[in-house]
Protein backbone atom coordinates (compact mmCIF):
# COMPACT_ATOMS: atom_id res chain seq x y z
CA UNK A 1 0.00 0.00 0.00
CA UNK A 2 1.16 3.45 -0.92
CA UNK A 3 -0.46 6.17 1.00
CA UNK A 4 -0.31 9.53 -0.19
CA UNK A 5 -1.40 12.81 2.38
CA UNK A 6 -2.60 16.15 0.33
CA UNK A 7 -3.22 18.68 2.68
CA UNK A 8 -5.75 20.93 1.02
CA UNK A 9 -8.87 20.02 -0.69
CA UNK A 10 -9.18 23.15 -2.99
CA UNK A 11 -8.13 23.30 -6.62
CA UNK A 12 -4.89 22.36 -6.40
CA UNK A 13 -5.00 19.53 -3.45
CA UNK A 14 -7.85 18.01 -5.77
CA UNK A 15 -6.15 18.40 -9.42
CA UNK A 16 -3.17 16.68 -7.05
CA UNK A 17 -5.07 13.66 -5.94
CA UNK A 18 -6.34 13.10 -9.58
CA UNK A 19 -2.73 13.55 -11.23
CA UNK A 20 -1.65 10.80 -8.71
CA UNK A 21 -4.50 8.58 -9.50
CA UNK A 22 -4.03 8.97 -13.21
CA UNK A 23 -0.02 8.73 -13.45
CA UNK A 24 -0.85 5.54 -10.57
CA UNK A 25 -3.25 3.36 -11.63
CA UNK A 26 -2.75 0.66 -9.12
CA UNK A 27 -5.32 -0.22 -6.45
CA UNK A 28 -2.47 -0.09 -4.24
CA UNK A 29 -2.15 3.71 -3.85
CA UNK A 30 -4.38 5.46 -1.40
CA UNK A 31 -4.74 9.20 -1.18
CA UNK A 32 -6.06 11.25 2.02
CA UNK A 33 -6.80 14.75 1.27
CA UNK A 34 -7.02 17.02 4.64
CA UNK A 35 -8.22 19.96 5.25
CA UNK A 36 -8.61 22.35 8.14
CA UNK A 37 -12.54 22.80 7.20
CA UNK A 38 -15.14 20.57 7.16
CA UNK A 39 -15.92 21.38 3.69
CA UNK A 40 -14.15 20.59 0.56
CA UNK A 41 -13.52 22.40 -2.34
CA UNK A 42 -11.07 25.64 -0.18
CA UNK A 43 -11.43 28.99 -2.78
CA UNK A 44 -14.33 27.19 -4.88
CA UNK A 45 -16.69 27.54 -2.34
CA UNK A 46 -14.91 30.31 0.11
CA UNK A 47 -13.62 32.38 -2.51
CA UNK A 48 -15.65 32.09 -6.14
CA UNK A 49 -18.39 34.69 -5.87
CA UNK A 50 -22.07 33.42 -5.30
CA UNK A 51 -23.29 35.10 -8.26
CA UNK A 52 -20.94 32.81 -9.99
CA UNK A 53 -22.54 29.76 -9.96
CA UNK A 54 -21.42 28.59 -13.25
CA UNK A 55 -17.75 28.63 -12.14
CA UNK A 56 -18.69 27.54 -8.42
CA UNK A 57 -20.33 24.21 -10.65
CA UNK A 58 -16.33 22.92 -10.95
CA UNK A 59 -16.96 21.41 -7.65
CA UNK A 60 -18.86 18.49 -9.38
CA UNK A 61 -15.70 18.22 -10.82
CA UNK A 62 -13.48 18.38 -7.89
CA UNK A 63 -16.57 16.16 -6.19
CA UNK A 64 -15.76 13.35 -8.55
CA UNK A 65 -12.26 13.15 -7.39
CA UNK A 66 -12.73 13.08 -3.75
CA UNK A 67 -15.17 10.32 -4.49
CA UNK A 68 -12.83 7.74 -5.97
CA UNK A 69 -12.48 4.72 -3.51
CA UNK A 70 -8.73 5.62 -3.70
CA UNK A 71 -9.12 8.89 -2.02
CA UNK A 72 -10.44 10.00 1.11
CA UNK A 73 -11.49 13.47 2.52
CA UNK A 74 -10.27 14.18 6.23
CA UNK A 75 -12.11 17.19 7.12
CA UNK A 76 -11.63 19.17 10.15
CA UNK A 77 -7.88 17.79 10.76
CA UNK A 78 -5.82 21.62 10.47
CA UNK A 79 -2.20 20.25 10.37
CA UNK A 80 0.47 22.58 11.58
CA UNK A 81 1.27 24.14 14.94
CA UNK A 82 -2.61 24.15 15.68
CA UNK A 83 -2.98 20.48 14.06
CA UNK A 84 -0.96 17.71 13.61
CA UNK A 85 2.53 18.17 13.18
CA UNK A 86 4.32 18.14 9.88
CA UNK A 87 6.61 16.13 11.25
CA UNK A 88 4.07 13.32 12.52
CA UNK A 89 2.59 13.60 8.99
CA UNK A 90 5.64 12.82 7.04
CA UNK A 91 5.65 9.69 9.71
CA UNK A 92 2.41 8.46 8.77
CA UNK A 93 2.57 8.76 5.26
CA UNK A 94 4.99 8.00 2.23
CA UNK A 95 4.28 11.04 1.02
CA UNK A 96 2.69 14.71 1.98
CA UNK A 97 1.94 17.21 -0.90
CA UNK A 98 0.72 20.63 1.15
CA UNK A 99 -2.06 22.39 -0.88
CA UNK A 100 -2.57 25.02 1.39
CA UNK A 101 -3.40 27.89 -0.73
CA UNK A 102 -2.56 31.67 0.17
CA UNK A 103 -5.04 32.41 2.88
CA UNK A 104 -4.36 36.10 4.07
CA UNK A 105 -4.80 39.69 2.54
CA UNK A 106 -1.60 41.81 1.56
CA UNK A 107 -1.54 44.77 3.20
CA UNK A 108 -1.64 48.37 2.14
CA UNK A 109 1.03 49.79 4.76
CA UNK A 110 -0.44 53.01 4.82
CA UNK A 111 -1.66 54.88 8.12
CA UNK A 112 -5.61 54.15 8.87
CA UNK A 113 -5.25 50.71 7.31
CA UNK A 114 -7.37 49.86 10.86
CA UNK A 115 -9.93 52.23 10.69
CA UNK A 116 -13.52 50.89 11.21
CA UNK A 117 -15.23 50.41 7.86
CA UNK A 118 -11.91 49.28 6.14
CA UNK A 119 -11.81 45.69 5.27
CA UNK A 120 -9.87 43.63 3.48
CA UNK A 121 -11.25 41.76 0.61
CA UNK A 122 -10.43 38.54 1.56
CA UNK A 123 -12.41 39.23 5.19
CA UNK A 124 -15.28 40.40 2.80
CA UNK A 125 -14.98 37.12 0.67
CA UNK A 126 -14.70 34.86 3.42
CA UNK A 127 -18.26 36.98 5.24
CA UNK A 128 -20.01 36.66 2.23
CA UNK A 129 -18.73 33.16 1.11
CA UNK A 130 -19.97 32.22 4.79
CA UNK A 131 -16.30 30.96 5.80
CA UNK A 132 -16.96 30.28 9.62
CA UNK A 133 -14.00 31.89 10.73
CA UNK A 134 -15.06 35.18 9.04
CA UNK A 135 -15.30 37.92 10.89
CA UNK A 136 -18.76 39.62 11.14
CA UNK A 137 -18.87 42.42 8.74
CA UNK A 138 -22.12 45.31 9.59
CA UNK A 139 -23.09 47.87 6.80
CA UNK A 140 -23.88 50.75 8.99
CA UNK A 141 -27.03 52.75 7.87
CA UNK A 142 -24.57 55.80 6.71
CA UNK A 143 -22.53 53.49 4.36
CA UNK A 144 -23.25 55.04 1.44
CA UNK A 145 -19.73 55.40 -0.52
CA UNK A 146 -17.42 52.46 -0.88
CA UNK A 147 -13.72 52.40 -2.20
CA UNK A 148 -12.53 49.00 -3.21
CA UNK A 149 -8.85 49.32 -3.73
CA UNK A 150 -6.84 47.70 -6.62
CA UNK A 151 -7.55 46.51 -9.63
CA UNK A 152 -8.01 42.90 -10.05
CA UNK A 153 -10.82 40.31 -10.56
CA UNK A 154 -11.17 39.56 -6.85
CA UNK A 155 -11.85 43.88 -6.82
CA UNK A 156 -14.51 43.09 -9.33
CA UNK A 157 -16.06 40.30 -7.37
CA UNK A 158 -16.29 42.39 -4.31
CA UNK A 159 -17.55 45.61 -6.12
CA UNK A 160 -20.41 43.63 -7.83
CA UNK A 161 -21.35 41.69 -4.53
CA UNK A 162 -21.88 45.53 -3.29
CA UNK A 163 -24.06 47.07 -6.16
CA UNK A 164 -26.07 43.71 -6.27
CA UNK A 165 -29.82 44.11 -5.78
CA UNK A 166 -31.18 42.02 -2.84
CA UNK A 167 -33.44 40.22 -5.65
CA UNK A 168 -30.13 39.26 -7.27
CA UNK A 169 -28.11 37.83 -4.28
CA UNK A 170 -31.24 35.38 -3.10
CA UNK A 171 -30.62 33.44 -5.78
CA UNK A 172 -27.00 32.82 -4.48
CA UNK A 173 -26.15 30.53 -1.36
CA UNK A 174 -24.92 33.31 1.11
CA UNK A 175 -25.91 32.85 4.25
CA UNK A 176 -29.15 34.64 5.76
CA UNK A 177 -27.08 37.55 7.92
CA UNK A 178 -25.09 38.42 4.82
CA UNK A 179 -28.26 38.27 2.70
CA UNK A 180 -29.51 40.86 5.36
CA UNK A 181 -27.12 43.28 5.93
CA UNK A 182 -25.96 43.48 1.73
CA UNK A 183 -30.16 43.75 1.38
CA UNK A 184 -30.51 46.67 3.53
CA UNK A 185 -27.16 48.01 2.47
CA UNK A 186 -27.56 51.84 1.48
CA UNK A 187 -24.37 51.66 -0.59
CA UNK A 188 -24.90 53.36 -3.92
CA UNK A 189 -21.30 54.70 -4.93
CA UNK A 190 -18.46 51.56 -5.57
CA UNK A 191 -15.53 53.46 -7.16
CA UNK A 192 -12.93 50.42 -7.91
CA UNK A 193 -9.70 51.76 -8.33
CA UNK A 194 -6.42 50.92 -9.59
CA UNK A 195 -3.01 52.38 -8.87
CA UNK A 196 -1.59 52.78 -12.80
CA UNK A 197 -3.34 53.21 -15.74
CA UNK A 198 -6.81 51.23 -17.62
CA UNK A 199 -3.77 49.09 -19.83
CA UNK A 200 -2.42 47.98 -16.63
CA UNK A 201 -6.11 46.41 -14.85
CA UNK A 202 -5.45 42.62 -14.32
CA UNK A 203 -9.07 42.46 -14.61
CA UNK A 204 -10.24 39.50 -17.22
CA UNK A 205 -12.36 41.26 -19.76
CA UNK A 206 -15.57 39.08 -19.06
CA UNK A 207 -15.87 39.70 -15.52
CA UNK A 208 -15.24 43.54 -16.19
CA UNK A 209 -18.00 43.66 -19.15
CA UNK A 210 -20.10 41.57 -16.21
CA UNK A 211 -20.47 45.36 -14.50
CA UNK A 212 -23.03 46.16 -16.78
CA UNK A 213 -25.17 43.35 -16.76
CA UNK A 214 -26.41 44.46 -13.09
CA UNK A 215 -30.22 45.20 -12.45
CA UNK A 216 -29.85 48.27 -10.85
CA UNK A 217 -26.04 49.45 -11.48
CA UNK A 218 -24.33 51.43 -14.08
CA UNK A 219 -21.25 51.98 -14.89
CA UNK A 220 -19.42 55.33 -15.05
CA UNK A 221 -16.33 55.77 -16.54
CA UNK A 222 -14.11 59.30 -16.62
CA UNK A 223 -13.04 59.81 -20.22
CA UNK A 224 -9.98 61.85 -19.46
CA UNK A 225 -8.60 59.13 -16.90
CA UNK A 226 -8.27 56.74 -20.29
CA UNK A 227 -7.49 59.39 -22.61
CA UNK A 228 -4.43 59.80 -20.11
CA UNK A 229 -3.24 56.50 -20.02
CA UNK A 230 0.23 56.29 -23.05
CA UNK A 231 -0.19 52.80 -23.26
CA UNK A 232 -3.78 52.74 -24.50
CA UNK A 233 -2.47 55.15 -27.10
CA UNK A 234 -0.56 52.18 -28.51
CA UNK A 235 -2.78 49.36 -28.54
CA UNK A 236 -0.46 47.04 -30.43
CA UNK A 237 1.44 47.43 -27.84
CA UNK A 238 -0.77 45.67 -25.07
CA UNK A 239 -2.10 41.88 -24.43
CA UNK A 240 -5.61 41.04 -26.05
CA UNK A 241 -6.99 41.19 -22.41
CA UNK A 242 -5.98 44.83 -22.03
CA UNK A 243 -6.93 45.80 -25.56
CA UNK A 244 -11.08 44.21 -24.67
CA UNK A 245 -10.54 45.91 -21.17
CA UNK A 246 -9.49 49.32 -22.79
CA UNK A 247 -12.73 48.33 -25.40
CA UNK A 248 -15.23 47.76 -22.94
CA UNK A 249 -14.09 50.60 -20.38
CA UNK A 250 -14.04 53.20 -23.43
CA UNK A 251 -17.89 52.25 -24.41
CA UNK A 252 -19.09 52.81 -20.68
CA UNK A 253 -17.37 56.47 -21.02
CA UNK A 254 -19.13 57.19 -24.07
CA UNK A 255 -22.31 55.90 -22.94
CA UNK A 256 -25.18 58.69 -21.85
CA UNK A 257 -26.24 57.87 -18.09
CA UNK A 258 -29.07 55.43 -17.76
CA UNK A 259 -30.23 57.17 -14.36
CA UNK A 260 -29.24 54.00 -12.04
CA UNK A 261 -29.39 54.26 -8.50
CA UNK A 262 -26.38 52.48 -7.93
CA UNK A 263 -22.82 53.31 -9.78
CA UNK A 264 -19.96 51.36 -10.50
CA UNK A 265 -16.57 53.63 -10.88
CA UNK A 266 -13.41 52.17 -12.16
CA UNK A 267 -11.05 55.16 -11.33
CA UNK A 268 -7.65 54.75 -12.85
CA UNK A 269 -3.66 56.71 -11.65
CA UNK A 270 -4.79 57.08 -7.85
CA UNK A 271 -2.16 55.32 -5.54
CA UNK A 272 -3.21 55.09 -2.18
CA UNK A 273 -1.69 57.43 0.49
CA UNK A 274 -4.07 57.41 3.79
CA UNK A 275 -7.58 56.18 4.90
CA UNK A 276 -8.97 59.23 6.46
CA UNK A 277 -10.71 59.12 10.19
CA UNK A 278 -13.82 60.65 10.93
CA UNK A 279 -13.26 61.35 13.95
CA UNK A 280 -14.39 58.84 15.52
CA UNK A 281 -12.00 56.07 14.38
CA UNK A 282 -14.37 55.27 11.45
CA UNK A 283 -13.19 55.53 7.84
CA UNK A 284 -14.74 58.65 6.29
CA UNK A 285 -12.84 59.21 2.77
CA UNK A 286 -9.37 57.59 1.00
CA UNK A 287 -7.07 60.05 -0.02
CA UNK A 288 -4.69 58.79 -2.75
CA UNK A 289 -1.79 60.64 -5.04
CA UNK A 290 -2.69 60.79 -8.46
CA UNK A 291 0.23 58.91 -10.83
CA UNK A 292 0.72 59.41 -14.38
CA UNK A 293 1.88 57.10 -16.88
CA UNK A 294 5.07 57.07 -18.62
CA UNK A 295 4.75 54.39 -21.00
CA UNK A 296 5.67 50.53 -20.44
CA UNK A 297 2.83 49.82 -17.30
CA UNK A 298 5.14 52.37 -15.26
CA UNK A 299 3.61 55.74 -13.31
CA UNK A 300 4.98 58.41 -11.62
CA UNK A 301 3.48 60.72 -8.64
CA UNK A 302 1.83 64.19 -9.91
CA UNK A 303 2.17 65.49 -6.56
CA UNK A 304 -1.95 66.48 -6.67
CA UNK A 305 -3.92 64.25 -4.06
CA UNK A 306 -7.25 63.46 -4.61
CA UNK A 307 -10.03 62.04 -1.62
CA UNK A 308 -12.66 59.99 -2.15
CA UNK A 309 -15.50 60.03 0.23
CA UNK A 310 -16.35 56.46 1.43
CA UNK A 311 -17.75 54.78 4.77
CA UNK A 312 -16.30 51.38 3.50
CA UNK A 313 -12.89 50.75 2.29
CA UNK A 314 -12.17 47.48 0.49
CA UNK A 315 -8.30 46.93 0.31
CA UNK A 316 -8.08 44.14 -2.70
CA UNK A 317 -4.50 44.23 -3.30
CA UNK A 318 -3.82 40.62 -3.40
CA UNK A 319 -3.44 37.39 -1.13
CA UNK A 320 -0.40 35.91 0.27
CA UNK A 321 0.91 32.80 1.76
CA UNK A 322 1.03 31.88 5.58
CA UNK A 323 4.03 29.91 6.73
CA UNK A 324 2.75 26.70 8.08
CA UNK A 325 4.75 25.46 10.92
CA UNK A 326 7.50 22.83 10.49
CA UNK A 327 7.60 23.88 6.65
CA UNK A 328 10.24 26.20 4.83
CA UNK A 329 8.97 29.47 3.86
CA UNK A 330 10.34 32.46 1.85
CA UNK A 331 8.56 35.34 3.60
CA UNK A 332 9.23 37.72 0.59
CA UNK A 333 7.28 35.67 -2.07
CA UNK A 334 4.75 34.01 0.74
CA UNK A 335 5.52 30.55 -0.87
CA UNK A 336 7.20 27.23 0.27
CA UNK A 337 10.52 27.03 -1.83
CA UNK A 338 10.53 24.08 -4.20
CA UNK A 339 11.81 22.05 -7.42
CA UNK A 340 9.59 21.09 -9.35
CA UNK A 341 7.01 20.92 -6.31
CA UNK A 342 9.48 19.36 -4.27
CA UNK A 343 9.86 21.26 -0.95
CA UNK A 344 13.55 22.71 -0.72
CA UNK A 345 15.39 22.89 2.76
CA UNK A 346 18.23 25.13 2.92
CA UNK A 347 18.33 24.98 -0.60
CA UNK A 348 18.04 20.81 -0.69
CA UNK A 349 15.56 18.83 -1.31
CA UNK A 350 13.22 17.29 1.72
CA UNK A 351 12.44 13.91 0.64
CA UNK A 352 8.70 13.06 0.54
CA UNK A 353 7.80 16.80 0.85
CA UNK A 354 5.83 18.78 -2.18
CA UNK A 355 3.61 21.35 -2.19
CA UNK A 356 1.26 22.63 -5.70
CA UNK A 357 -1.08 25.61 -5.90
CA UNK A 358 -0.98 28.98 -4.65
CA UNK A 359 1.66 28.34 -1.70
CA UNK A 360 3.89 26.64 -4.72
CA UNK A 361 3.21 29.33 -7.05
CA UNK A 362 2.05 32.64 -5.68
CA UNK A 363 -1.45 33.93 -4.92
CA UNK A 364 -2.20 34.45 -8.92
CA UNK A 365 -4.10 32.30 -11.47
CA UNK A 366 -7.45 30.66 -12.51
CA UNK A 367 -8.72 27.00 -11.10
CA UNK A 368 -7.30 25.74 -14.11
CA UNK A 369 -3.78 26.67 -13.19
CA UNK A 370 -3.82 24.56 -10.59
CA UNK A 371 -4.51 21.20 -12.53
CA UNK A 372 -0.85 21.52 -14.72
CA UNK A 373 0.65 22.50 -11.09
CA UNK A 374 -0.87 19.69 -9.43
CA UNK A 375 0.12 17.34 -12.37
CA UNK A 376 3.86 18.41 -12.01
CA UNK A 377 3.80 17.99 -8.16
CA UNK A 378 2.40 14.70 -8.68
CA UNK A 379 5.04 13.76 -11.15
CA UNK A 380 7.60 14.20 -8.84
CA UNK A 381 5.88 12.25 -5.78
CA UNK A 382 5.33 9.32 -8.13
CA UNK A 383 9.01 9.56 -9.79
CA UNK A 384 10.47 9.97 -6.07
CA UNK A 385 8.49 7.14 -4.33
CA UNK A 386 10.78 4.22 -5.31
CA UNK A 387 13.60 5.75 -2.85
CA UNK A 388 11.66 7.02 -0.38
CA UNK A 389 11.14 5.29 3.19
CA UNK A 390 7.77 3.03 2.73
CA UNK A 391 5.18 4.50 5.59
CA UNK A 392 3.74 2.41 7.99
CA UNK A 393 1.27 -0.19 7.18
CA UNK A 394 -1.21 0.94 9.33
CA UNK A 395 -4.15 2.85 8.55
CA UNK A 396 -3.09 6.69 9.70
CA UNK A 397 -6.88 7.18 10.76
CA UNK A 398 -5.98 6.21 14.45
CA UNK A 399 -2.88 8.07 14.92
CA UNK A 400 -4.55 11.13 13.59
CA UNK A 401 -7.02 10.93 16.07
CA UNK A 402 -4.65 10.06 18.60
CA UNK A 403 -2.72 13.84 17.82
CA UNK A 404 -5.57 15.26 18.35
CA UNK A 405 -7.88 15.31 15.24
CA UNK A 406 -11.44 14.60 15.10
CA UNK A 407 -11.92 14.24 11.01
CA UNK A 408 -15.45 14.47 8.95
CA UNK A 409 -15.44 12.38 6.43
CA UNK A 410 -17.01 11.58 3.66
CA UNK A 411 -20.65 11.14 4.39
CA UNK A 412 -19.97 13.97 7.26
CA UNK A 413 -19.79 15.95 4.49
CA UNK A 414 -22.22 14.82 2.89
CA UNK A 415 -24.18 15.63 6.40
CA UNK A 416 -23.47 19.23 5.60
CA UNK A 417 -24.53 19.52 2.15
CA UNK A 418 -28.08 18.22 3.45
CA UNK A 419 -28.25 20.79 6.42
CA UNK A 420 -27.47 23.52 3.52
CA UNK A 421 -30.38 22.22 1.63
CA UNK A 422 -32.70 21.92 4.35
CA UNK A 423 -32.01 25.59 5.48
CA UNK A 424 -32.48 27.02 1.88
CA UNK A 425 -36.07 25.19 1.89
CA UNK A 426 -37.28 26.56 4.77
CA UNK A 427 -36.23 30.11 3.43
CA UNK A 428 -37.87 29.14 0.25
CA UNK A 429 -34.23 29.70 -1.42
CA UNK A 430 -31.79 26.76 -2.82
CA UNK A 431 -28.82 25.58 -0.85
CA UNK A 432 -27.80 28.34 1.48
CA UNK A 433 -24.32 28.36 3.47
CA UNK A 434 -24.07 27.39 7.26
CA UNK A 435 -21.70 29.80 7.83
CA UNK A 436 -20.62 28.60 11.85
CA UNK A 437 -18.62 26.48 13.19
CA UNK A 438 -20.94 24.19 15.89
CA UNK A 439 -23.85 24.11 13.18
CA UNK A 440 -21.44 22.32 10.54
CA UNK A 441 -19.79 19.79 12.75
CA UNK A 442 -23.44 19.43 14.11
CA UNK A 443 -24.74 18.42 10.46
CA UNK A 444 -21.73 16.70 10.20
CA UNK A 445 -21.90 14.47 12.78
CA UNK A 446 -25.60 13.57 10.84
CA UNK A 447 -24.57 11.36 8.34
CA UNK A 448 -28.21 10.87 7.53
CA UNK A 449 -28.02 12.46 4.23
CA UNK A 450 -30.90 14.78 5.76
CA UNK A 451 -33.56 11.79 6.39
CA UNK A 452 -35.61 12.22 9.64
C1 LIG B 1 -11.86 35.75 -3.89
C2 LIG B 1 -11.38 34.84 -5.00
C3 LIG B 1 -12.23 34.52 -6.03
C4 LIG B 1 -11.77 33.71 -7.07
N1 LIG B 1 -12.62 33.45 -8.09
C5 LIG B 1 -12.19 32.68 -9.11
C6 LIG B 1 -13.05 32.42 -10.21
O1 LIG B 1 -14.20 32.89 -10.25
N2 LIG B 1 -12.57 31.63 -11.22
C7 LIG B 1 -11.32 31.11 -11.20
O2 LIG B 1 -10.94 30.38 -12.13
N3 LIG B 1 -10.47 31.36 -10.17
C8 LIG B 1 -10.88 32.13 -9.14
N4 LIG B 1 -10.04 32.38 -8.10
C9 LIG B 1 -8.71 31.74 -8.08
C10 LIG B 1 -8.79 30.30 -7.50
O3 LIG B 1 -9.70 30.30 -6.43
C11 LIG B 1 -7.39 29.83 -7.07
O4 LIG B 1 -6.61 29.68 -8.25
C12 LIG B 1 -7.42 28.48 -6.35
O5 LIG B 1 -8.42 28.39 -5.38
C13 LIG B 1 -6.06 28.20 -5.66
O6 LIG B 1 -6.13 26.85 -5.24
P1 LIG B 1 -5.33 26.28 -3.98
O7 LIG B 1 -5.77 24.86 -3.87
O8 LIG B 1 -3.88 26.55 -4.11
O9 LIG B 1 -5.84 27.11 -2.70
P2 LIG B 1 -7.24 27.15 -1.97
O10 LIG B 1 -8.36 27.11 -2.91
O11 LIG B 1 -7.16 28.33 -1.06
O12 LIG B 1 -7.28 25.82 -1.07
C14 LIG B 1 -6.47 25.67 0.06
C15 LIG B 1 -7.12 24.69 1.03
O13 LIG B 1 -6.18 24.36 2.06
C16 LIG B 1 -6.85 24.34 3.32
N5 LIG B 1 -5.85 24.62 4.34
C17 LIG B 1 -5.17 25.77 4.52
N6 LIG B 1 -4.32 25.66 5.55
C18 LIG B 1 -4.46 24.41 6.05
C19 LIG B 1 -3.86 23.72 7.14
N7 LIG B 1 -2.93 24.29 7.89
N8 LIG B 1 -4.27 22.46 7.38
C20 LIG B 1 -5.21 21.86 6.61
N9 LIG B 1 -5.82 22.49 5.56
C21 LIG B 1 -5.45 23.75 5.29
C22 LIG B 1 -7.90 25.43 3.19
O14 LIG B 1 -8.95 25.27 4.14
C23 LIG B 1 -8.35 25.25 1.75
O15 LIG B 1 -9.43 24.36 1.64
C24 LIG B 1 -10.45 33.20 -7.05
C25 LIG B 1 -9.60 33.52 -6.00
C26 LIG B 1 -10.05 34.34 -4.98
C27 LIG B 1 -9.11 34.71 -3.86
N1 LIG C 1 -13.46 35.30 -12.13
C1 LIG C 1 -12.19 34.96 -12.06
O1 LIG C 1 -11.64 34.32 -12.94
C2 LIG C 1 -11.40 35.35 -10.84
C3 LIG C 1 -12.03 35.97 -9.77
C4 LIG C 1 -11.27 36.34 -8.66
C5 LIG C 1 -9.90 36.08 -8.66
N2 LIG C 1 -9.34 35.46 -9.71
C6 LIG C 1 -7.87 35.26 -9.76
O2 LIG C 1 -7.30 35.21 -8.46
C7 LIG C 1 -6.01 35.83 -8.48
C8 LIG C 1 -5.94 36.87 -7.37
O3 LIG C 1 -6.75 38.01 -7.71
P1 LIG C 1 -6.54 39.43 -7.00
O4 LIG C 1 -7.52 40.36 -7.56
O5 LIG C 1 -6.49 39.21 -5.52
O6 LIG C 1 -5.03 39.82 -7.35
P2 LIG C 1 -4.35 40.52 -8.62
O7 LIG C 1 -4.94 40.10 -9.89
O8 LIG C 1 -2.89 40.29 -8.40
O9 LIG C 1 -4.68 42.09 -8.46
C9 LIG C 1 -4.17 42.84 -7.38
C10 LIG C 1 -4.40 44.33 -7.66
O10 LIG C 1 -3.96 45.04 -6.50
C11 LIG C 1 -3.13 46.12 -6.92
N3 LIG C 1 -2.20 46.47 -5.86
C12 LIG C 1 -1.23 45.70 -5.31
N4 LIG C 1 -0.59 46.38 -4.34
C13 LIG C 1 -1.18 47.60 -4.28
C14 LIG C 1 -0.97 48.74 -3.48
N5 LIG C 1 -0.04 48.76 -2.53
N6 LIG C 1 -1.74 49.84 -3.68
C15 LIG C 1 -2.70 49.82 -4.64
N7 LIG C 1 -2.95 48.76 -5.44
C16 LIG C 1 -2.19 47.67 -5.25
C17 LIG C 1 -2.45 45.61 -8.15
O11 LIG C 1 -1.96 46.71 -8.88
P3 LIG C 1 -0.58 46.61 -9.73
O12 LIG C 1 -0.92 45.86 -10.97
O13 LIG C 1 -0.23 48.03 -9.95
O14 LIG C 1 0.41 45.86 -8.85
C18 LIG C 1 -3.62 44.88 -8.84
O15 LIG C 1 -4.42 45.81 -9.52
C19 LIG C 1 -5.83 36.42 -9.86
O16 LIG C 1 -5.05 35.56 -10.66
C20 LIG C 1 -7.24 36.49 -10.38
O17 LIG C 1 -7.33 36.48 -11.79
C21 LIG C 1 -10.05 35.09 -10.80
Amino acid sequence: MVRIAVVGSGPSGVYTAQALLDQHPGAELRVDVLDRLPCPYGLVRYGVAPDHQKIKSLQATLRRVLEDPRVRFLGNVPVGADGVRAERLRALYGAVVYCVGAARDRRLGIPGEELAGSWSATDFVSWYSGHPDAPRLELPGHTRSAVVIGAGNVALDVARMLARTAAELRSTDVPPPVLAALADSAVRSVHLVGRRGPSQARFTTKELRELGTLAEAEVVVDAAELAADPDGAEPASLGANARRNLAALSAWADAPPRGRARRIAPRFFLRPVELLDDGAGAVRAVRFERTAGIGGGRVTDTGEQVEIEAQLVLRSVGYQGVALDGLPFDPERGVVPHAAGRVLRGGDVAPGEYVAGWIKRGPTGVIGSNRPCGKETATSVLADLPALPAAPAADPLAALRAAGADPVEWPGWLGIEAAEAALGRTLSRGPVKIADWPTLLRAAGDTTGGRP
